[in-house]
């Protein structure tokens, strides 16, 4: 089993990295073959202009940016699972991560006008890690939705979201992380 964990914080000292490594460690553990790709280090790296040049290709993601995330949609082809973690900004996903999920919507294509889409990800798998700062978290269960809307809409079953704290004991969070990490798997 693939995972590909894709990991939104705009900065390196990252929360959401730290806890994102626990969980696919316990995933190695437990059988998996992991990759976990910061979002900030990509160099070349744009949101989609909805060119819809992506819609005229049907059997391959197709979209024409020239960027980093072209080695990304290869390697999401064939990722059993795709990991979207991220802190909670604003009650929504860091900007990081909302650029490659729109991005990846060049997995899903048209088959008649208005009529419901083919994707390239369907039966693959999806889940989230988000994080929050704010003792209440008040936003993590808006980017939980956004990111299940995401897996339904790419035709992935959703197979759900490790939401922690920035601010719980390592212990905690260890915890935490390893238990999401052996579900994933399971
Ligand atoms: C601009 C901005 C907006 C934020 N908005 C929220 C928020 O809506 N809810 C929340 O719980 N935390 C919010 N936070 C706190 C971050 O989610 C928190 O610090 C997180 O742990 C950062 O993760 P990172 O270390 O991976 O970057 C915000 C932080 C910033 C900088």
């Amino acid at each position: 089993m693939k995972i590909l964990a894709l990991q939104g914080s705009p900065r390196r000292q990252s929360a959401t990295h730290d806890v994102l490594q626990m969980v696919l460690n316990a995933a190695r553990d437990a059988g998996a073959e992991t990759e976990l790709i910061d979002l900030c280090d990509m160099v070349y790296f744009s949101g989609c202009n909805q060119c819809e040049a992506c819609q005229g290709h049907l059997n391959e993601p197709g979209c024409v940016l020239p960027d980093d995330m072209q080695q990304i949609l290869r390697k999401a082809l064939v990722a059993d699972i795709i990991i979207w973690a991220t802190p909670v900004m604003n009650f929504s996903p860091a900007w990081p991560l909302k650029m490659a999920m729109d991005r990846m919507s060049c997995m899903l294509k048209p088959t008649e006008r208005g009529g419901e889409c083919v994707s390239l990800l369907q039966g693959h798998k999806m889940a989230a890690v988000i994080i929050t700062g704010r003792e209440d978290g008040e936003g993590a269960h808006l980017v939980f939705e956004m990111s299940r809307h995401v897996a339904e809409s790419a035709k992935a079953k959703w197979i759900g979201a490790l939401i922690a704290k920035e601010a719980a004991e390592k212990a905690e969070l260890l915890a935490q992380a390893k238990a999401f990490g052996r579900q994933l798997v399971a």
